[in-house]
């Protein structure tokens, strides 16, 4: 067991809504579906990847599983879980062929996102890929209000109340980035950004490769 120093980021402990809650995570679910296509995002990933079946892939911040569940080709004996983050994955054995994160890395501030995408480069074997989606600020800061007004309007018509309501605690308490800084902790971290997508003023999406 590695012993963490008292200055030391506590990943385990949830900022913004808070996945460890089972209710939470059981409605997550059912939210997203109102959302997003996940067949059309597991398409898009394993494109983006390109991963071969003999290949090794991590997702940190799985949430329920489900592209990891794809991933294997729903033999889940293929799959090994492990109760760790971003800062605190231990990785033993080959390095790995690929990453995948999507919707995690804002759960850490800046300075510690820095450190996890590190972490990530030093995983990856040389030439391995990292398909990293979050949310990511790309809109004109003047307008933050319109555009955060805007934003929880679109979900709460789209999704509920509920789901409006995690997106306002979202902007309120976790550490969604600009898309320029995280182009820029991408490659301080040591990857080439391949191709970014940012969309919706929210969203962005970034193939990178260890170089
Ligand atoms: C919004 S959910 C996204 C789940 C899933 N990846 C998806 O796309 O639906 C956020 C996930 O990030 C995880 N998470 C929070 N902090 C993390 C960290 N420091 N390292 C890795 N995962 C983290 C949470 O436990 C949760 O599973």
């Amino acid at each position: 067991m590695i012993q963490y120093h008292g200055w030391h980021y506590d990943e385990m402990k949830q900022v913004g809504t808070d996945y460890a809650d089972v209710r939470e995570v059981e409605a997550y679910d059912a939210r997203m579906q109102k959302l997003r296509d996940i067949g059309e995002e597991t398409e898009k990933i394993f494109t983006a990847l390109n991963i071969e079946q003999d290949q090794t892939l991590l997702e940190v911040g799985c949430g329920t599983g489900e592209f990891t569940i794809a991933a294997a080709g729903q033999d889940v004996k293929n799959i090994e879980f492990h109760n760790a983050g971003f800062l605190t994955y231990e990785h033993s054995g080959e390095p790995i062929d690929a990453v995948l994160s999507q919707l995690a890395l804002h759960h850490l501030p800046d300075f510690w996102k820095i450190i996890a995408l590190w972490r990530v480069y030093s995983l990856l074997k040389d030439g391995g890929r990292f398909y990293l989606r979050d949310t990511v600020y790309s809109f004109e800061v003047d307008g933050y209000k319109d555009f955060f007004d805007e934003w929880v309007d679109g979900i709460r018509n789209a999704a509920g109340d509920e789901t409006a309501i995690d997106v306002e605690t979202a902007v309120r308490e976790e550490y969604t980035t600009l898309g320029w800084i995280m182009e820029g902790l991408l490659e301080r971290a040591g990857f080439h950004i391949d191709k970014k997508e940012y969309s919706e003023g929210f969203m962005a999406a970034y193939v990178s490769t260890k170089r």
